[in-house]
């Protein structure tokens, strides 16, 4: 199948959701005008269009969007088409009231909003099929498609349904998975609290229950959940692959975790032809470019090193935050640069034109509400004129320094309830280690836990663990190799302590990563909101932590870099690092934020033999390369002016605020 759009047919991606539906036909000839004088490349058309297609059930109305479609062609804009089962129409929802999800505590939601999807309905699935075949046969050879967009973020707002057409799929769905009733009993571990199951009747989803619900019911409903829309998705790729050969076929991704839980997107990536990714800044007082670099790592990541497209961000402010400031000039090139630089194939917005009516018209977009007199629209065409100069990079391949782990199901799994203590937050955890390379200068690829057999010390010479608590017993043995070859591991607390039924790794915690780290963990002692405790180092040097401290046992070869100065754990080992082999594993068993986790980070990274470039902070330094060259992208989000050296030794000044792309022919 294909695994990205055609040079010949598409330049960098440049553009935006487009909703002609919301307009006047008299408007459609301005907004093409305004795409090329912008140099819009592509458009993501239709997304919710399904009521203006198929007005009454069965009844079609092609005959705008054919309209549209032959505009933008004619204009040499190229079409990502969506099919819009995000969106079913009124109609549907009235023939068919039980396709609208159940809560946990058994309320069906109502019409009038979006997304509000039982993935197991099978009318839902039926006309779902249905609407993206009558697109499929209409549009599947049309020069201007050079995309599918199947849906829109599956897993938002809404993943999970408890309806009872649900409950039976889910039954099915354990009978595949596990068999036997005996084997699902010992996989949840329903000895426990008396759940022991006789008939597979019996088995039900989460619904809301006096207290906690087990852990292993909640996981598999996750995945369940998660596998349903999966399997929605890959339906609808299977009609379009059909009858659109050679299209690829995506669905916007939310990678950055701090933007969609319930999806796997390890899973999905294997689905997709080309990864593709919306990302939004979030306002919560951080450095949110650090949190959009993440989002482009993780998202190259799912790609596996492949060119990906961003296929949503903002121009400027959003509306769905409770605070929502515009972007700074020059911020949206930033940003949409910082994406490329990551191995975004361009760089798409929501949206193009700004509605006038509806749940978003106080979302930026391309087009503002005041026009072509505005700085956004300004900066959009700036930005349409540098990605077209950039044209050539397309193919070529970020570059990253270091690999770190990331497990969408670890996640699910922690953040349950009952844990050593509420405030453990992998995500955080992820968030701080990440912001320190940043901070360094690095850039990060990612690694699903099951996919370290192959990992390269040479070429990854430092891998950071910032929190698995749940890890397949196979890390073992894949990390120890690692280590072994020459490879430098830095393992955070709270990691490899249970395997996917949330069923602890048995021996001594941390089970799965125990052997490697060379040590023991005899017991947890999460510390208190406001409690925290002193590192100290064999040279004096001095950290404080918060959150967790525990009772490390070092074993043999296992060397002492820090201890717990004060606090319950006293004198105990706080940071170890065990020589293995060519390598050496490193665990820190607290949390370190800000300088503290930087310098802890620095030694990690000493010891892998990684030297960061010598460069303020907050300036990012990312290299793309490939046949066309190589391409170092230099984004600048200070205030100052920073030079920067590139590898003939010349000194290249990048104003304040400033991207710069420095090429070197190959
Ligand atoms: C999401 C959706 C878009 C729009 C934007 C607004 O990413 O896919 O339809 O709602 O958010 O930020
Ligand atoms: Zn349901």
């Amino acid at each position: 199948m294909p695994s990205a759009i055609p040079h010949d047919r598409l330049p960098l991606a440049f553009g935006g959701d487009y909703n002609p539906e919301q307009w006047p036909q008299e408007v459609w000839e301005e907004d093409v005008r305004l795409m090329r004088e912008a140099g819009v490349t592509l458009v993501s058309l239709g997304i919710f269009a399904w009521a203006r297609i198929e007005p009454r059930p069965g009844e079609y109305d092609f005959e705008w969007l054919d309209r549209i479609i032959g505009m933008l062609h004619e204009a040499g804009i190229n079409v990502d088409l969506a099919t819009p089962t995000v969106v079913p129409p009124a109609w549907f929802y009235r023939a068919h009231p039980e396709a609208l999800p159940v809560t946990r505590e058994g309320v069906r939601m109502g019409f009038g909003s979006r997304g509000a999807i039982c993935h197991s309905n099978p009318h839902y699935r039926a006309a779902a099929a249905e609407i993206t075949s009558r697109l499929g046969e209409r549009y599947g050879r049309h020069p201007a498609v050079v995309l599918w967009h199947v849906h829109n973020e599956y897993g938002a707002p809404v993943l999970t349904c408890y309806c009872d057409t649900c409950e039976v799929a889910f039954r099915g769905w354990l009978q595949d998975r596990y068999g036997t009733l005996g084997a699902l009993n010992q996989a949840w571990g329903t000895a426990f609290w008396g759940q022991l199951y006789g008939d597979w009747e019996e088995i039900g989803v989460p619904r809301a229950t006096p207290t906690v619900v087990n852990p292993a019911q909640q996981l598999d409903f996750q995945r369940f959940a998660d596998g349903q829309a999966r399997a929605n998705f890959t339906a609808e790729r299977d009609i379009l692959h059909h009858l659109s050969p050679g299209v690829p076929v995506t669905t916007n991704f939310m990678a950055a975790p701090s933007q969609c839980q319930s999806i796997d997107y390890w899973a999905w990536a294997r689905e997709v032809d080309l990864v593709t990714n919306d990302h939004y800044l979030i306002t919560d007082g951080r450095r949110t470019h650090v949190n959009l670099a993440l989002a482009a790592d993780l998202t190259r990541s799912l790609a596996g090193g492949d060119p990906w497209l961003l296929l949503e961000h903002s121009p400027s402010g959003v509306n769905w935050q409770p605070h929502n400031p515009a972007k700074e000039p020059g911020q949206m090139a930033r940003n949409s640069l910082g994406h490329v630089a990551r191995g975004s194939e361009g760089a798409m917005f929501f949206q193009w034109r700004q509605s006038r009516s509806g749940a978003e018209k106080f979302h930026s977009s391309m087009l503002p509400h005041g026009g072509t007199g505005t700085r956004v629209w300004r900066e959009v065409v700036e930005l349409g004129g540098r990605l077209a100069d950039l044209t050539d990079l397309r193919g070529t391949r970020t570059r990253a320094d270091v690999a770190m782990v990331w497990s969408w199901e670890s996640w699910w799994a922690q953040s349950l309830e009952w844990r050593p203590s509420a405030d453990l937050d992998a995500r955080e955890r992820l968030d701080s280690f990440y912001e320190a390379l940043y901070d360094r200068h690095l850039t990060v690829d990612f690694f699903a836990p099951d996919a370290l057999s192959a990992l390269d010390p040479a070429r990854y010479p430092l891998l950071v663990v910032p929190q698995l608590y749940s890890a397949p017993a196979s890390v073992t043995a894949d990390l120890e190799r690692y280590v072994s070859r020459g490879g430098t591991l830095l393992v955070s607390f709270f990691s490899g302590i249970v395997d996917e039924h949330d069923t602890v790794h048995l021996g001594a915690y941390p089970g799965a990563l125990r052997d490697v780290l060379g040590l023991t963990v005899e017991e947890f002692d999460p510390l208190l909101p406001g409690e925290s405790v002193t590192l100290r180092t064999a040279q004096g040097d001095v950290y404080t932590a918060d959150l967790w401290s525990e009772y490390v046992v070092p074993g043999d070869g296992c060397e002492t870099v820090a201890v717990f100065a004060d606090g319950r754990t006293a004198g105990r080992p706080a940071l170890t690092r065990r020589a293995l082999g060519d390598g050496a594993a490193w665990y820190l068993a607290t949390r370190l934020t800000g300088g503290d986790l930087a310098a802890v980070v620095d030694l990690a990274l000493a010891d892998a033999g990684i030297t960061p470039a010598d460069l303020p902070r907050d300036v990012e330094l990312v290299v793309r390369e490939g046949e066309s060259g190589t391409y170092r992208f230099a984004v600048n989000h200070t205030d100052a002016e920073v030079k920067v050296v590139l590898p003939d030794g010349s000194r290249a000044a990048v104003a304040a605020g400033a991207v710069e792309v420095f090429r070197e022919p190959r």
